[in-house]
């Protein structure tokens, strides 16, 4: 049975970047047999204009009926005034609790030939390959009570509430450690246990679990200087598993350290494996209808969905492959052409695809 597909194209460069995804799905299915049907939805910024939902109920029934979802972005700045419930991130956020992608995976992965692109030292980045494990659906993202209250005095005050109860550190812990087992067996778990009562005990369940798994070696260390080191001597990691908040920093910084954030994918993942695929920036609402975002993150996204979702390992590959080939042809977008020449989103796509369909030869 084709494997069911939902593509949230969202807001900002969403649609123009998962265009080019959606031409390489279709490359795949004509010219690699993949069995797969595509059906498209709005969230977001765009969900919101058509039904004053940045979730409708139609999207979220698609997205849990799925096998895999593919998303662009989300957010811009003319929603930025509307209540919190109806804003687009809402759209993404409710996404991510009601299928219970618990766990994210970001790896930031430098791509030799854009070694130049990062703002550190070739010596430093070189060779880059971290995994970064955000935990998705707890912490400070969803705790309760959240809001701003008006104190006796009159003035008013925000607050947010930390919580992770050990069910949820117990599997974000699992999901880490059975990455790292197909890794180099280092898992790195950042927090900051020296100040939060929810971090003493965030290490404490990660020690436990580690338990099940001999063969890790499980460090820890304190998010700032964590933030430090990864900018200091970033080789030094390879897993890292940390809280909602903190990988949602950390993942930003890892990014940028291959040379942009327009080449980095993203899976967010429940028990059983089913995912949601997409590209670790955000709309970038300032270049918006340019045709000038890079469209690699989303279509290296595809590769994530082939790996995690759709259990098509050589086809992953294949479509690493097509970036790197194309990388190697020197054909750039704005953001890695490290101010030489560069081409628009839609040259890029076709690139890729022209590459795919030559190896399918
Ligand atoms: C991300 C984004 C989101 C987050 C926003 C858009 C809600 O920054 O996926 O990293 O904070 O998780
Ligand atoms: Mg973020």
């Amino acid at each position: 049975m084709a494997a069911k597909i939902a593509i949230l194209a969202g807001d900002g460069i969403g649609p123009e970047i998962v265009s080019e995804a959606v031409k390489v799905l279709e490359c795949l299915q004509q010219s690699y047999a993949l069995d797969i049907e595509l059906e498209q939805a709005v969230i977001g910024g765009a969900a919101y204009d058509e039904s004053g939902n940045p979730l409708p109920q139609k999207t979220l029934d698609l997205c849990k009926a799925a096998d895999a979802i593919l998303l662009g972005a989300v957010g811009g700045p003319q929603y930025e005034a509307l209540e919190r419930d109806l804003r687009p991130e809402k759209g993404l956020l409710g996404l991510r609790a009601e299928l219970e992608l618990f766990s994210n995976l970001r790896p930031a992965l430098l791509y030799p030939q854009l070694v130049n692109a990062s703002s550190l030292k070739p010596e430093i980045v070189s060779g880059l390959d971290i995994m970064i494990v955000r935990e998705l659906t707890g912490g400070i993202y969803f705790g309760q009570p959240r809001g701003i209250r008006t104190l006796e005095n009159g003035e008013r005050q925000g607050y947010n509430t930390l919580v992770y109860a050990e069910h949820e550190i117990e599997r974000i812990a699992r999901s880490a450690f059975d990455v790292a087992m197909k890794r180099s067996k280092k898992v790195c778990s950042v927090d900051k246990a020296n100040v939060l009562e929810v971090s003493e005990l965030w290490r404490e369940v990660m020690i436990r679990v580690s338990k099940e798994y001999p063969q890790i070696q499980l460090s820890h260390m304190y998010v700032d200087n964590a933030s430090m080191q990864l900018v200091k001597w970033p080789k030094q990691f390879d897993v890292i598993v940390t809280n909602n908040l903190f990988g949602d920093i950390l993942s930003d910084t890892a990014a940028m350290l291959t040379g942009s954030i327009g080449m980095l994918p993203s899976a967010s993942l429940d028990k059983n494996g089913k995912g949601m695929y997409e590209p670790i920036h955000g709309s970038a609402p300032d270049i918006a209808g340019t045709n000038t975002a890079n469209p690699l993150a989303t279509i290296l996204s595809v590769a994530m969905m082939l790996r995690y979702s759709l259990n098509q390992p050589e086809l992953a590959v294949c479509v690493e492959q097509a970036v790197s080939a194309v990388l190697d042809q020197g054909i750039r977008t704005q953001d890695i052409a490290d101010g030489g020449s560069s081409v628009s989103t839609r040259k890029m796509g076709e690139a890729v695809v022209s590459a795919l369909q030559l190896k399918s030869k």
